[in-house]
């Protein structure tokens, strides 16, 4: 019989990322019923029996965090715990994201067992999401991961790309240092532990970004430069600033990078620098781009 899979968050940028890469994979087509739901109590309480919950929503507006206080804690803690006590109850196993955005940013590099301390309202939620899952002891594998970006949704790499394609003037801040996330690393990471029946009984939590540490310039550095190699655009033009100049309604960590050796050795699974994985989802959103001129 099939084994379901259940998605919570399928609109988000990583839901349909890990959608977009379940449905191209016969294997799992095969293997699995993938169940897109709503992120909310009616549909918590159906999660069937014996399932795998990747649960991608949450939510990521992290200066409306601040605002929108009751809202954020809803998606990030509450809805979570719920998820995790019905994943107890019904012998499933809970598969969540949090952030690199429970730390607090004084260290160059943070392991899975250094100090919790996040210093805006959005990462306090997600570190409460965290530990609702480990009060309630299901089956669960948490991973933190960075500055999500794929071909979806909104993120910075699309915006970056997007001011090139409008030859504007880009500004970016360089003294927050860490590593982006793509969500192709994360589907490649969701597809090993599906398929490895090991993985259902663990209680585990990881770091999974790309290697290399760098900030935001160095990233819109590298988008520019591989970018204008391809498209015929090289009017935008790239300037640094910093934190104190670029002002936000939520603080942000100066250092989040995320050390993702334990990951890597458990599941034997090689990880590449940020540039590997970020050259893949250029390389698309050229494609695009090229087919809209067309
Ligand atoms: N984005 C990042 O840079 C980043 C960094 C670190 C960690 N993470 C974590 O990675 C995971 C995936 O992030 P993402 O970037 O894919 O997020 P995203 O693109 O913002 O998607 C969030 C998902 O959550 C759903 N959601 C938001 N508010 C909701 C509500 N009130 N009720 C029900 N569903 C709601 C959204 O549904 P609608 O489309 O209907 O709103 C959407 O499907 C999250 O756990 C996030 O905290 C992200």
């Amino acid at each position: 019989m099939k084994k379901n899979i259940v998605i919570f968050g399928h609109t988000g940028q990583l839901g349909r990322s890990l959608i977009k890469n379940f449905e191209n994979n016969f294997k799992l087509n095969k293997n699995f019923t993938i169940l897109k739901r709503r992120f909310n109590l009616q549909n918590i309480t159906k999660i069937p029996k014996n399932s795998v919950i990747i649960n991608c929503a949450a939510y990521t507006n992290v200066d409306q965090s601040e605002v929108n206080k009751d809202e954020a804690n809803l998606i990030n803690n509450l809805l979570v715990k719920e998820t995790s006590l019905v994943c107890r109850k019904k012998n499933c196993l809970l598969i969540h994201f949090s952030s690199d955005y429970v730390f607090g940013g004084n260290k160059r590099g943070y392991t899975e067992t250094d100090k919790l301390k996040p210093i805006n309202y959005y990462g306090y939620t997600k570190l409460l999401g965290e530990k609702a899952i480990k009060e309630t002891s299901c089956n669960h594998i948490i991973f933190r991961v960075s500055w999500l970006y794929s071909i979806y949704g909104t993120n910075f790499i699309k915006k970056i790309f997007q001011k090139i394609i409008n030859n504007e003037k880009i500004m970016v801040v360089n003294d927050q240092y860490g590593s982006p996330t793509s969500c192709n690393l994360i589907s490649k990471v969701l597809n090993k532990i599906i398929f490895d029946k090991n993985w259902y009984n663990k209680k585990k939590l990881y770091h999974l970004s790309s290697m290399g540490r760098t900030n935001w310039y160095n990233i819109a550095k590298f988008v520019i430069k591989y970018s204008k190699k391809k498209i015929k655009k090289n009017s935008s033009t790239l300037e640094a600033t910093n934190s104190k100049k670029f002002k936000t309604i939520a603080k942000r960590p100066k250092n989040s990078y995320l050390i993702s050796k334990k990951i890597q050795n458990e599941l034997n699974h090689k990880i590449n620098n940020w540039r590997y994985y970020m050259k893949d989802v250029l390389d698309e959103l050229i494609l695009v781009n090229e087919k809209k001129n067309r």
